[in-house]
C-alpha cells in the first residue's frame, strides 16, 4: 500500500497554501524581498512579563516534569477569572475547562473524541481549515454553508440540518471570523444556542479572536442562556498576548465535551510544559495593557492598508475584528479565482497573500491580507499593489469609497 492510499491521509486534499508557499520561498531565494501578509502569524514578541515568569519557572527543576495533560490548576482558574471579569460568565474549573496544545490541538482531539464514522457536521465556509480538518480526519462528512456578509447563516445552517442524512451531531460556530473578519453579537448566539437544542446538536464555538477588535468587544456564546447545555467554547493565548509558538488554548463550557476532550487527551498527552503553562496563567492574571497595545497596533496597521488599497482603487471591507481583511478580487482579476491572483500578485507585486478558496470554496472570490508586517512594509505593499492594479487600468485617481 503506498502512503497516498493510507485512508486519513486520502481525506485531505493537496494543502493550498503550499503552492504559495513554495513560490514565496523561491523568490525569497532567489533575492526578492517579499512582503508577507500570508499566514495568520502574529509578528510581535510576547510581553516581557510573561517571557519573565517563563524564565523564572523554567530554572526550577521540579517543573520538568510531566505535567498535567488537562492543565494545571492555577491556569484553568485563571480561565476561569477571565471568563468572568470579560463575560460575566462562570465556570467551574474542574469540569468545565480544559486547557489544550493551542486551540487547534483541542478542536482536533474534540473532533476525534465524538465522532462517529459518517457523522455528519455543519462548518460555515470559507472557515480555517481545522473547522472542517478535524472532523475530516476524524470520519466525519461536512456540510458547508455558505457565509458571506448579508447571508442569514442561522437560516442557513437550519435549512442545512433539516436536510441532513443522518441529522448533524455538531455544528462549528468561528466569530469574530478567520478568514472572513465577519462579527456576531448576542442574538445570533441565542439563535444559534435554540437551533442546537431544537436538533439535539452540540455547537464548538471557537474565538481566537476575542480580543483582537476594533469597536464592540465580541461576545462568548457562554453568555446566552442554555449555551452550556450544548456549546463548548475554544479560546487561546495565541493572537491575544502574541504566544502562537507557545501552544497554550482552553476548552470551555459544556460537561460532557470538556469531559470528552480531557479523557482523550489523557491517552494522548502530559500537558504543556509546566513553565508555559505558568507563564500562560500570569498572562491571564496578569497586566492587560499589552493587549490593548496589540489592538492599537492591529488597528493602526488595518487603516494603513484598507485607506491605501482604496486610493490605488481596491476597495476592501474595513475588518472590525481580527487581524485580517477579506479582500474581494479586484475588478479585472475577478475571473482568475483565488489562487491565480495571489500567485500573480506574489510574482508582481512581491506581496504575499492567502488565495480565499484556502478556506473552501465560498472564499475563491477572495484573498486574505494578515497584518503582521510593520506600517512601512504594509505603506510598501500598498505602493507595489497600486502599481499592479494601474497596470491592469484600475485608477489610483478614481477614488473607490472603502466599504465601512
Ligand atoms: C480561527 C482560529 N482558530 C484557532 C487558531 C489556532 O490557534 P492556536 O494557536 O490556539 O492553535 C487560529 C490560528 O490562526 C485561528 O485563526
Amino acid at each position: 500500500m503506498s502512503k497516498s492510499e493510507f485512508h486519513r491521509i486520502r481525506r485531505l486534499p493537496p494543502y493550498v497554501f503550499a503552492e504559495v508557499n513554495a513560490m514565496k520561498a523561491k523568490a525569497r531565494a532567489a533575492g526578492r524581498d517579499i512582503i508577507d501578509l500570508g499566514m495568520g502569524n502574529p509578528d510581535q514578541p510576547t510581553p516581557q512579563h510573561i517571557v519573565d515568569k517563563l524564565v523564572e519557572t523554567v530554572r526550577d527543576g521540579r517543573t520538568h516534569r510531566y505535567s498535567t495533560s488537562r492543565g494545571i490548576p492555577g491556569l484553568r482558574r485563571a480561565l476561569a477569572g477571565y471568563y468572568a471579569r470579560r463575560f460575566d460568565v462562570r465556570l467551574d474549573p474542574e469540569a468545565e475547562v480544559c486547557v489544550t496544545l493551542g486551540s487547534k490541538e483541542g478542536l482536533a482531539n474534540l473532533a476525534q473524541a465524538i465522532t462517529a464514522p459518517g457523522d455528519t457536521i455543519l462548518t460555515p465556509n470559507p472557515s480555517y481549515p481545522i473547522h472542517p480538518y478535524g472532523f475530516i480526519i476524524a470520519g466525519a462528512a461536512i456540510r458547508h454553508v455558505e457565509l458571506a456578509p448579508g447571508r442569514d447563516l442561522i437560516r442557513d445552517l437550519a435549512r442545512s440540518a433539516e436536510h441532513s442524512v443522518p441529522a448533524p451531531t455538531a455544528m462549528i460556530l468561528n466569530f469574530p471570523s478567520n478568514p472572513t473578519a465577519l462579527q456576531v453579537d448576542r442574538d445570533f448566539y441565542r439563535e444559534a444556542v435554540a437551533l442546537a437544542k431544537s436538533r439535539g446538536m452540540f455547537i464548538l464555538s471557537d474565538i481566537a479572536y476575542a480580543e483582537i477588535y476594533f469597536d464592540t468587544p465580541p461576545p462568548s456564546i457562554l453568555e446566552v442562556e442554555g449555551a452550556f447545555d450544548c456549546a463548548v467554547e475554544f479560546s487561546s493565548l495565541s493572537k491575544t498576548y502574541s504566544m502562537p509558538g507557545w501552544r497554550i488554548g482552553f476548552a470551555a463550557g459544556n460537561r460532557e465535551l470538556v469531559a470528552a476532550l480531557t479523557r482523550i487527551k489523557s491517552y494522548l498527552d502530559y500537558g504543556a510544559f509546566t513553565p508555559i503553562q505558568v507563564a500562560a496563567t500570569a498572562a491571564l492574571n496578569g497586566p492587560q495593557d499589552c493587549v490593548e497595545a496589540a489592538r492599537t497596533l492591529y488597528r493602526e496597521r488595518r487603516d494603513i492598508l484598507i485607506d491605501g488599497l482604496a486610493k490605488a482603487g481596491w476597495a476592501v471591507p474595513r475588518p472590525t475584528a481580527t487581524m485580517f481583511a477579506w479582500a474581494p478580487l479586484p475588478e479585472p482579476c475577478r475571473e482568475m479565482g483565488s489562487l491565480a491572483f495571489a500567485k500573480l500578485l506574489l510574482e508582481e507585486a512581491d506581496v504575499a497573500v492567502s488565495p480565499g478558496i484556502g478556506f473552501g470554496e465560498y472564499g475563491d472570490g477572495h484573498v486574505r491580507l494578515a497584518l503582521v508586517e510593520n506600517k512601512h512594509r504594509l505603506r510598501q505593499a500598498v505602493r507595489n499593489i497600486r502599481a499592479f492594479l494601474a497596470k491592469r487600468g484600475v485608477q489610483a485617481a478614481k477614488l473607490a469609497e472603502p466599504v465601512a
